[in-house]
């Protein structure tokens, strides 16, 4: 039976009890009634309207995206409509970077093209290594990106010229390209290592591994399954809507900040330790508990609310993390290469109890990303300092995919939430002389 022969209506009618009156609000779809239909809801004509109060969003659509499609109650992750899993299988990084950033996946000769423009941009200015250098001899890798990218900013004015979309396209191809070699120069600064420059005719994960672990070798060849691995993990991390730092990148962008400004600050929210930085908070979590015998105990701990169990819950899945089931596969095999983390045996151990455990599966907390990635990051050689950067690399292309959208979409302002003020009422000011 249609809507028309049922009668049904794709509205929502609210009756506000306080006056009796009756409101009929469009529903959109996806379930969705825009929040300035409630502002005709009133009690009198000075009245201001109703709002919908929504700490943390977590039940506010801010935007339309066509970029990544998430159904958390089935675990299922999609850029552009191509399933994680086939991506992460069959394509590559910068395949998966043009997808986003594009919509659509490149042709031979697009993808070409784009390796092409994302290896001509890999250098930095090498004013840039005098801002590294000006760092404590032990300042966290992701505090060193953050300035640096933002510095960025200053090398490229022409950047805030945000409605131009030629010169979007080419702030796009620098940030992409430069990250890895910002981010490598900051691991070579703690190490005390010469930087290595960036080698083009690599591909962009084996210039990365390059750029960090070359040392006294003319030619420095990273082991393809160790160069497979980290392309994957960087096309798991590409992009994943309208999380913290993605909303943090769109309400900066959304000032029309230019994209290194505005990305620094979506980097400031990764930085978090309930955001990227929950895969360092893992490592050290599995540190501490340092043996698979002691794992009851943690566990007993978690479920005292004395600590939590990073790397596990998510706000959006509710089931396994598709990631979380490429990721630990990738770890297998980079195992194999590198030999087995220690620390593997003990993350295994967790998500076995938890997953038998009521209290997490009654709120239904699974492994996320972060859960197993800090173990093959730390095979591959990073030190946890490096954790963080490891997923912004990828996710500037998601950041910048979001970005881009956000400013072509006539629907978007600059954002602006409301409040619930809850404080005082107006009062006269008092002297201090006078304040008891
Ligand atoms: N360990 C123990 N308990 C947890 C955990 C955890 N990791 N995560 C959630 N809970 C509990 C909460 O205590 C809460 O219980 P209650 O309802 O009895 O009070 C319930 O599960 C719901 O938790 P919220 O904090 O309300 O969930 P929210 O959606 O706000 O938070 C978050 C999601 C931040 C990811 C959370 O699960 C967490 O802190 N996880 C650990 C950090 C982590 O791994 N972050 C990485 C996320 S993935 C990413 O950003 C790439």
């Amino acid at each position: 039976m249609s809507d028309e022969q049922s009668g049904a209506k794709n509205t929502l009618s609210i009756r506000d009890n306080r006056t009796g009156r009756d409101y009929e609000v469009e529903i959109h779809e996806g379930d969705v009634i825009r929040a300035m239909d409630l502002r005709q809801i009133k009690v009198d004509e000075g009245d201001f309207g109703m709002m919908s109060y929504d700490p943390a969003f977590v039940n506010t659509a801010s935007t339309r995206s066509t970029v990544t499609y998430i159904d958390g109650a089935n675990g299922i992750l999609q850029y552009r409509g191509y399933p994680i899993e086939q991506l992460a299988e069959r394509s590559s990084f910068l395949e998966v970077a043009y997808l986003l950033l594009k919509g659509e996946l490149p042709t031979q000769s697009e993808l070409d093209a784009f390796v092409q423009d994302v290896t001509f941009h890999t250098y930095v200015h090498e004013n840039m290594r005098d801002l590294l250098d000006s760092f404590r001899y032990d300042a966290h890798s992701m505090g060193m990106m953050i300035s640096a990218v933002s510095a960025l900013s200053t090398f490229y004015p022409e950047a805030k010229n945000v409605h131009d979309p030629d010169t979007r396209w080419i702030q796009i191809n620098r940030l992409v390209a430069k990250m890895p070699t910002l981010a490598a120069f900051a691991y070579r600064y703690h190490r005390g290592l010469p930087l290595v420059y960036p080698e083009n005719e690599l591909s962009y994960s084996a210039n990365f591994l390059n750029m960090l672990f070359r040392i006294g070798v003319k030619e420095y060849r990273p082991n393809p399954v160790l160069e497979r691995a980290l392309d994957v993990l960087f096309i798991l991390h590409a992009d994943h809507e309208q999380n913290c730092s993605a909303t943090t990148m769109r309400v900066i962008g959304s000032a029309e900040a230019d994209p290194f400004s505005a990305m620094a600050g979506a980097m400031a929210a990764l930085y978090g330790p309930l955001h990227g930085g929950a895969n360092e908070q893992v490592l050290r979590m599995l540190h501490r508990i340092g043996d698979v015998k002691n794992v009851p105990e943690f566990i007993k701990g978690v479920k005292n609310r004395e600590e939590r169990l990073m790397g596990f819950g998510h706000r959006v899945y509710k089931s396994y993390d598709p990631r979380a089931a490429i990721i630990k596969r990738t770890a297998e095999e980079v195992f194999e290469v590198t030999g087995r983390n220690p620390l593997l045996d003990i993350a295994l151990e967790l998500e076995r109890i938890a997953l038998e455990e009521d209290f997490f599966v009654s709120r239904n907390l699974y492994p996320n990303v972060d859960f197993y990635s800090g173990l093959i990051y730390q095979a591959l050689g990073f030190p946890v300092e490096m954790f963080p950067v490891l997923f912004a690399i990828p996710r500037t292309v998601g950041w910048l995919a979001q970005w881009q959208e956000l400013i072509e979409d006539p629907e978007q302002r600059i954002a602006r939430p409301r409040q619930v003020f809850t404080g005082s009422e107006r009062r006269e000011f008092v002297p201090v002389e006078e304040r008891g």
